[in-house]
């Protein structure tokens, strides 16, 4: 274990699953204090378990993302009391004590026809995934900023990058994090606040093995000829936000077996 993120904390969000339990993980093991959220307190405990298991600390708090502002309040003001409690903030003074942020939960939609698509999935697609980014990043970056350092990763993804027939709907809001993501550097980046975005192709997650038939002809187009796994795109992420990537801000580090390439 290295300890690249030794003494600074992070918010996931989204990582009582999935990718989000790869890019909690890879956190604690490089030393950062991970705060892991979503809606499942079971799911959220066990990973918290588990990288307490792997020698990392880490806590859940418990948040719905689709409930709008107040749950987002809630969530940022939790994330910050954890990480207060931990002794956290690099370097401590003046803002927020959280030193990384990887807006990552999002609603997945199930590929289809956009004249299926309803206006209550557009609403909920909406909320989770491009409306709780920004408030989150605006109750959070600030106090980063106030500091004069931070890291935020958005986790976008190809559907974001490129067309694919019946996915118009997550794909906006996937299109949404990429411009977020360039927004964000450009108005938090002057106060050392770097914002980058990791854009996964298929990964290989329980979610993603339901929609195998979906995804088999992408694979099989795709230059590495096979799904990525939670580990590579957690290693993404650990990169951008360690001092290794200083100088880079606003970039999309595509994780995605070269499927955005072609
Ligand atoms: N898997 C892929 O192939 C792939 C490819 C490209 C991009 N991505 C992106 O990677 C990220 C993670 O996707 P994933 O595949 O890991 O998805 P996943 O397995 O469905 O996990 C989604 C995570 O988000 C949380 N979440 C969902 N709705 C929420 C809500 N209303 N409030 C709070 N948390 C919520 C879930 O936790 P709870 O259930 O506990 O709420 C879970 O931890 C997403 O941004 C996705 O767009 C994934």
């Amino acid at each position: 274990m290295s300890a690249r993120l030794q003494g600074r904390t992070a918010l996931v969000t989204g990582s009582t699953d999935g990718l989000g339990v790869g890019i909690a993980r890879a956190l604690a093991d490089e030393g950062a204090f991970v705060i892991v959220s979503g809606r499942s307190a079971a799911r959220g405990e066990k990973v918290v378990a588990e990288i307490a298991e792997r020698g990392g600390a880490a806590v859940f708090v418990r948040a719905d993302l689709a409930r709008g502002g107040p749950a987002v309040r809630e969530l940022a003001a939790a994330a910050q009391a954890a990480a207060a409690a931990n002794g956290g903030g690099e370097g401590g003074g003046g803002g927020g004590p959280l030193d990384i942020l990887v807006n990552n939960a999002a609603m997945l939609i199930a590929p289809s026809p956009t004249a299926e698509i309803s206006e209550d999935l557009i609403d909920g697609a909406l909320a989770v995934n491009v409306k709780a980014p920004i408030l989150l990043t605006g109750l959070i970056a600030p106090g980063m900023a106030a500091r004069g350092h931070g890291a935020i990763v958005n986790v976008g993804s190809i559907n974001g990058l490129v067309g694919m027939a019946g996915s118009a709907l997550y794909s906006t809001t996937k299109a949404a994090i990429h411009s977020l993501t360039k927004s964000w550097a450009a108005e938090y980046g002057p106060s050392g606040v770097r914002v980058n975005t990791v854009s996964p192709g298929p990964t290989a997650t329980e979610r993603n093995l339901a929609f195998e038939d979906h995804i088999a002809p992408i694979i099989a187009r795709t230059p590495s000829r096979r799904m990525g796994t939670p580990d590579e795109v957690a290693k993404a992420v650990v990169f951008l936000v360690s001092d290794d990537a200083l100088n880079i801000h606003g970039a999309t580090l595509t994780v995605d077996g070269g499927l955005s390439a072609i």
